[in-house]
């Protein structure tokens, strides 16, 4: 049996056929709202049901209820409040129960949102929350304070029929995901969330977890991230080669998360938790500074957080792992749980300092990366 979705039904916003020429032909003077690159993504991953039980955007109810106590005002735990920021002009005209599209830079209109609720967001507020912190040089901060007070909460209706989709032979909905795991006989699926290439410390979380379920999904967020993340196409590049050769075929999933990601450590790593259970998994890794940036948050806020909520309510479980590195003890990656080696006698690998090392031409060490996934980086780096 695959575990039910967050809300118990999973979401699908998605017209099609008649339904969808219809409602587009009842709507056709609809008045226009502007969304940027990050709000498609949202639109597509509530159309899907990545966000379920989120039908669309949310009004001030949900949002106060998301924002103070990270939960939905019928209990159920929810962490990052998913709006629509507009501006004040549209904020000014739109009447409550009218219907817009929602259309984007280049002129594709992707859905229509039915305005349910109009509300002023305090936006330092949400911050402070959300992300612990009201800086605005924390980059999910500075979206929350771009996309301004503004917002219109209430359902969509996804009309775009050709979304431009990264990756579509790694691309799976929900849905999808889902019915590769029955196709496979999988009950228990561990998922991985990174925005990184996978290093050896990752793959080790992922061999770890692989070793008490069934499966594994190795997802990576392809959505918005900070310009100084490694891109998607070379990741992806990385994750095949990697796959191919050091991983059982039969035991993992590739497929990517089409979600922006916002930088909110603890509150972040309960939204990808739920994600994930969408997506039919049963189980979530959650290592160091899990979708940290910077200083922002304690190495394992991301794993207390999880203490705050109803886990067996919840019902996907976090896997949490102790900071991991290479031991020269044992010849082998490890915790400190399972090696007895010195500080000095553990390599300890971060994204920011393969990065640095690609940035003047340095190959990662075995220590850090396989051979394979290091001459994939190396050779985009040396094309910067
Ligand atoms: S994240 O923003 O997606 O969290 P990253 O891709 O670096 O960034 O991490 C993916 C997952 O691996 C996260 O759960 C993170 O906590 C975990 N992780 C990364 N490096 C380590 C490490 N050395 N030890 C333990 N966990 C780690």
């Amino acid at each position: 049996m695959i575990i039910q979705p967050h809300g118990g039904t999973l979401v699908n916003r998605i017209l099609k056929g008649s339904d969808r020429s219809s409602f587009l032909e009842k709507h056709k003077a609809a008045r226009t709202i502007a969304v940027n690159d990050r709000t498609v993504s949202d639109i597509y991953m509530i159309a899907i049901g990545g966000f379920s039980p989120l039908n669309g955007f949310v009004t001030k109810k949900e949002y106060d209820a998301i924002v103070t106590s990270m939960h939905l005002t019928n209990g159920l735990v929810f962490s990052i409040p998913i709006t629509l920021s507009v501006d004040k002009a549209t904020f000014t005209e739109t009447k409550q129960g009218e219907t817009c599209a929602l259309k984007d830079e280049s002129g594709t209109v992707h859905a229509y949102v039915t305005v349910e609720d109009k509300f002023e967001r305090d936006v330092r507020h949400e911050a402070k929350h959300v992300y612990r912190t009201e800086e605005e040089a924390h980059p999910g901060v500075q979206k929350v304070y771009e996309g301004g007070p503004y917002c219109i909460g209430g359902p969509i209706h996804y009309v775009n029929e050709s979304p431009e989709l990264e990756f579509p032979e790694n691309n799976l909905t929900p849905a999808e995901t889902r019915a590769e795991f029955e196709r496979r006989g999988w009950n228990t699926v561990v998922a991985f969330q990174t925005r990184n290439p996978i290093h050896r410390a990752h793959e080790f979380l992922t061999k770890c977890a692989l070793e008490i379920v069934d499966g594994l999904l190795i997802h990576p967020l392809v959505g918005e991230t900070k310009s100084d993340d490694i891109p998607s196409d070379v990741r992806m590049a990385c994750y095949k080669v990697l796959i191919d050769k050091y991983y059982v075929k039969d035991r993992v999933v590739l497929s990517v998360l089409p979600a922006a990601m916002r930088y909110a450590g603890p509150r972040e790593a309960v939204f990808h938790a739920i994600m994930r259970k969408n997506y039919g998994c049963t189980h979530f890794i959650v290592g160091r500074d899990h979708a940290g940036v910077g200083n922002y948050y304690g190495t394992f806020d991301a794993q207390k957080i999880f203490d705050e909520i109803d886990l067996h309510a919840f019902g996907i479980e976090p896997l949490k792992f102790e900071h991991s590195f290479w031991c020269k003890v044992t010849g082998a990656m490890a915790t400190e749980k399972t090696s007895p080696s010195t500080k000095e006698q553990r390599v300890f690998l971060s994204g920011t300092k393969v990065r640095e090392m690609l940035q003047n031409k340095q190959i990662p060490p075995v220590e850090f990366s396989r051979p394979e996934v290091a001459e994939i980086l190396i050779e985009w780096a040396s094309k910067k």
